[in-house]
């Protein structure tokens, strides 16, 4: 069969890899996909990013099955517009990507099921927000409503940066803005992403990501820096009951108000020191980096969980993962995640094709996946975006994971590349 990707992050070009390595299919396209998908032989990019010409495209092609990556054509009715045309697609309606698409939703869905997350509360006006942070006080969290990227979240440490995040949110004189204003969690976070068709539930592996821009989760937030999995803190315990108190009650919450959720669910989770996992947010797809650690160790077919869970069988599926942890650093681009700089070239790839193995020191164990990547008129790979490539590596532990991606990491280069040293530090510690 012919299958469709939509998008052209890190996330998409491992989507895209695994679903080359099904035996089911035959082309994998991807729209409008990256350099590094452009490389693929395996793979072919479709300059279509319209969802209407996307759809003709679907149709014109006869693809058997589309998979979407990023948020924003979910929130755009990507999923609702394809369906309509009578085509397979996996990923949320318009109305059940809310659950990402609009935090104030998102919030009081939770409220509405007693899904465990911080106390908030959601404003339109700039004086009400001020004063409600002069009543809380600090640390607490300034979130702008609608998609940010991960990037509309501030965790005031006073509230100083409280007032000035509130005035970045809502500028004085400017209409229909929405801030959220939440209660600061303390704790551990791991990504929790599972796959549903609506009603039946697949939980993938666990794994967690490194969201600030510097070593030490310092700086500034960003999508992700980097990533591994499994994770260490999510232990059956905290696995259990972020099945039971968070996902069952919101793939049934979304079912009984009318919108049930197909496509993958992400739970943000705050695990705290007693092992209680909360909600921090809602994604309605897969993480990204997250995505390239979990589908590296994935062994099932990843067509096989996409078609159940078009077809609402996905209580017959049961997934099988690699032994091995799998860890992805992020390289970004000069400036990010403020202004990132692009047009650089990217020297010391690996030479890519279809099976073989991208690293001469562990066969088919280490994936340059691109995200913010293009293809030069020389025919050269240049950055386009703020986060450039996701080196991948699985390995026995932890650190032996760590040791590879950043060997392989190590020829790679580009002027002004950023990436963070200690991808892997929380589960390399001893609990
Ligand atoms: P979000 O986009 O909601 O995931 O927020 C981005 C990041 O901000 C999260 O991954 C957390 O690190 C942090 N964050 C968000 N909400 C809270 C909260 N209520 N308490 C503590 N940290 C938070
Ligand atoms: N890595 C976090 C995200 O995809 O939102």
């Amino acid at each position: 069969m012919k299958v469709l990707v939509i998008g052209n992050g890190g996330r998409e070009h491992a989507l895209a890899w695994k679903l080359a390595q099904s035996p089911r299919v035959q082309m994998v396209f991807v729209a409008p996909g990256n350099g590094g998908t452009a490389r693929d032989p395996a793979l072919r990019n479709v300059p279509i990013t319209d969802l209407a010409a996307l759809a003709d495209f679907a149709q014109a092609e006869k693809i058997a099955l589309t998979v979407v990556g990023p948020e924003a054509p979910l929130a755009a009715g990507v999923v609702d517009l394809f369906r309509s045309r009578g085509l397979r697609i996996f990923g949320p309606t318009q109305a059940a990507a809310q659950l990402e698409s609009s935090k104030a939703f998102a919030k009081e869905f939770m409220g509405r099921h007693g899904i465990p997350t911080a106390a908030h509360a959601t404003f339109e006006d700039a004086g009400q927000a001020h004063a409600y942070v002069d009543v809380q006080g600090a640390p607490i969290v300034i979130k702008a409503d609608g998609l940010a990227a991960g990037k509309g979240v501030v965790v005031a440490m006073t509230l100083q940066e409280a007032h000035a995040a509130i005035d970045q949110t809502l500028p004085p004189g400017q209409q229909g803005g929405r801030v959220v204003i939440e209660e600061f969690m303390q704790g551990e976070e791991a990504s929790f992403i599972v796959a549903s068709d609506g009603r039946h539930v697949v939980a993938l592996a666990t794994s967690q990501d490194h969201k600030r821009l510097n070593d030490g989760d310092q700086g500034p937030n960003t999508g992700g820096m980097g990533a591994y999995s499994p994770a260490p803190v999510v232990t059956p315990e905290v696995h259990a009951r972020a099945m039971r108190d968070i996902i069952a009650p919101t793939i049934a919450g979304m079912a009984e108000e009318g919108h049930p959720f197909t496509g993958f669910l992400y739970a943000g989770l705050m695990i705290d020191d007693q092992g209680q996992p909360k909600t921090v947010e809602f994604n309605a797809r897969l993480g990204d980096p997250e995505a390239q650690v979990l589908l590296m160790r994935l062994k099932s077919d990843l067509v096989d969980l996409l078609w159940h869970a078009t077809e609402g069988t996905l209580d017959q599926v049961d997934l099988q993962w690699d032994r091995q942890v799998a860890l992805g650093v992020v390289m970004a681009a000069q400036g990010y995640p403020v202004q990132p700089r692009k047009g650089d070239p990217i020297s010391g790839l690996p030479s890519s094709s279809k099976s073989a193995p991208q690293s001469s020191s562990a066969y088919g164990e280490v994936q340059v996946f691109h995200a913010g990547t293009q293809t030069g008129p020389q025919g050269e790979v240049l950055t386009s975006g703020g986060r450039v490539l996701c080196v991948t590596a699985l390995g026995d532990s932890v650190r032996m994971a760590q040791q590879r991606a950043y060997e392989a990491l190590e020829p790679i280069q580009f002027a002004g590349a950023q990436w963070r040293r200690d991808i892997g530090h929380r589960a390399v510690k001893p609990r």
